[in-house]
């Protein structure tokens, strides 16, 4: 596995080994992002991972110096997973001056994350646009589990022309529910306990719309609620059409219901596809 942090060095050895298939991280890897690995390793024959901490997509007050950082262990599980190259570029290679172009999306950008994080969608979008320009993948992976990211970079690749087939991996998840995230290593012991939580409210909301309740609205509220009053700080917990992300409506044939919150510091977010006729989220790996 080569380790490359210079774009001209990794257009040199991207020559002649397509089909390539890129996973994009910001590294502190867990089992999430290995089987986004595995699934880019079902499409490519040269499987390149980056990993970059993208400050355009973090706001003032966000968490930007404090996220995990684990380059050695990262690259250490991306051996065993199969990469076959690590793209590590400093700011100074992939932001070397003030990003003066920036990838503005569509409205939908700024509702659900996108009402809390201003700014956040456009941080995103420009970094994914950056990335697919330099490593010019044939399959670019992104997980289900930031459902409005990978819609947004959706619209994007097919807006823009960009020559990438997008792939949405399946959230992973642990035993007792929670979704893997690299936020989930700033819970303490009570918060972690609790965390699982969020999932629990997706999926009463998920089974009560399956066995046809159509009162969206109370079930959204219920679900807050639910997690208000045992400590949560609830950003939105929101029926959506799963193709649009618009507000659900009664005669929509897929939906997605999704939540923010937060735990103490820890802003948590989930999302359970809901799906006519499936009667469990068999999407979801349970590690
Ligand atoms: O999902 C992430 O880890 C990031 O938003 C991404 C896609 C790598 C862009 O910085």
């Amino acid at each position: 596995m080569e380790i490359i942090s210079a774009i001209a060095v990794l257009r040199e050895s991207l020559k002649g080994r397509r089909p390539v298939a890129f996973v994009p991280t910001m590294g502190n890897l867990h089992a999430g992002h290995l089987a986004l690995v595995e699934q880019a390793r079902r499409h490519g024959r040269c499987v390149v991972v980056s990993i970059f901490v993208n400050p355009l997509q973090f706001g003032p007050g966000e968490d930007l110096a404090s996220y995990p950082r684990t380059l050695e262990e990262d690259c250490r599980q991306l051996q065993a997973a199969g990469a076959d190259i690590v793209f590590t570029p400093g700011v100074e290679e992939l932001l070397p001056a003030p990003q003066q172009f920036q990838v503005e999306p569509p409205p939908i950008a700024g509702e659900l994350c996108g009402a809390y994080r201003p700014g956040h969608f456009r941080g995103v979008a420009t970094i994914v646009l950056k990335l697919l320009n330099i490593v010019q993948p044939d399959y670019a992976v992104f997980g289900k589990k930031d459902y409005q990211q990978l819609h947004i970079i959706r619209a994007m690749v097919r807006e823009l022309d960009v020559p990438a087939e997008i792939v949405a991996g399946e959230t992973v998840r642990a035993a007792d529910g929670l979704a893997l995230s690299s936020r989930n290593s700033y819970l303490n012991r009570a918060e972690r306990a609790e965390a699982p939580r969020l999932y629990r409210n997706l999926e009463r909301v998920r089974k009560a719309v399956l066995s046809g309740q159509r009162d969206f609205a109370a079930l959204e509220s219920a679900a807050a609620s639910d997690l208000a009053e045992h400590g949560w700080l609830v950003d939105y917990l929101s029926l959506r059409n799963a193709d649009t992300l618009r507000p659900a409506q009664p005669g929509d044939a897929a939906l997605v219901v999704l939540g923010a919150a937060r735990l103490g510091k820890t802003r948590l977010i989930d999302n359970l596809e809901i799906t006519a006729g499936q009667d469990h989220p068999s999407d979801n790996v349970i590690i």
